[in-house]
């Protein structure tokens, strides 16, 4: 479908952070098929938020009914549906579903990745300069300054570049092998939660900066030979502002 097609659209933080009615048409729907099947459980959504937090030992479904917004509106078939399933700031579960395609990744915490019942293995890079790595950007205009200039220094770093739109089928992707690596600023837990366990139980690294958990401030995820030069390359970027 093209973008012209689409023309429910209304705009959120900014005039590049669009919404449309089937994002929070999937979110609601996923959101009363959890309820009914696990009324004790809690839904964190990028839509509609969360309406209560969960309590010890209870399951928190955190949700991204569409990730790829702009893709999806223009019809470029880079958009999923990403849960995920934690239990005490633990994510237990996740599944990525591309929902152009069909394509399906799944992990459980020390049960490994897997899509279409081929279990998922991170690519085996040692050398940064070699490393194909994905990226994204925020809708934050300031933001994405700040991401421009990093990535102008980075890219004389790495073998290069891939910005496909999608951070959950960004994650899948270094789970696949198809990135070697991946890394962005800004992403929430809905972009994240079920994509970076998909990368981590195959086999790569997924952590924030300074050993602080993937989030808000930093989202790296690579083959562990890799993690380490990335890692410390975006400390030094980002500090610097990417200058
Ligand atoms: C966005 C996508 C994009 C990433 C942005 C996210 P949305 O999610 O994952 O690739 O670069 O940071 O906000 O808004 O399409 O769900
Ligand atoms: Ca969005
Ligand atoms: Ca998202
Ligand atoms: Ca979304």
């Amino acid at each position: 479908m093209r973008a012209e097609a689409i023309t429910d659209v209304q705009t959120k933080s900014t005039t590049t952070d669009v919404v449309t009615a089937a994002d929070r048409a999937v979110e609601r729907q996923v959101i009363d098929s959890l309820r009914s099947a696990r009324p004790g459980d809690t839904v964190l959504g990028e839509e509609y938020g969360e309406a209560a937090a969960p309590g010890p030992g209870a399951v928190r479904w955190i949700l991204d009914p569409i990730d790829g917004t702009v893709n999806y509106l223009y019809g470029l078939p880079q958009y999923a549906v990403s849960l995920a399933a934690e239990v005490d700031g633990v994510v237990r579960a996740g599944v990525v579903i591309n929902a152009a395609t069909g394509d399906e990744w799944t992990a459980t915490l020390g049960g490994g990745a897997w899509r279409d019942g081929r279990r998922l293995r991170c690519s085996e890079r040692t050398e940064l300069a070699q490393s194909l790595v994905g990226t994204g950007f925020g809708y934050d205009a300031k933001r994405r300054a700040h991401q421009g200039a990093v990535l102008a220094q980075l890219i004389t770093q790495v073998r290069d570049i891939r910005r496909f739109g999608a951070a959950a089928l960004d994650l899948c992707a270094v789970g696949e092998g198809l990135l070697d690596a991946y890394f962005e600023k800004g992403l929430n837990p809905w972009d994240h939660a079920a994509g970076g366990l998909i990368a981590a139980e195959a086999g790569a690294i997924v952590a924030g900066l300074a050993g602080a958990p993937p989030g808000l401030d930093m989202v790296v995820a690579a083959p562990s030979a890799v993690f380490t030069p990335l890692h410390d390359l975006l400390v030094e970027l980002d500090a610097a502002g990417g200058a």
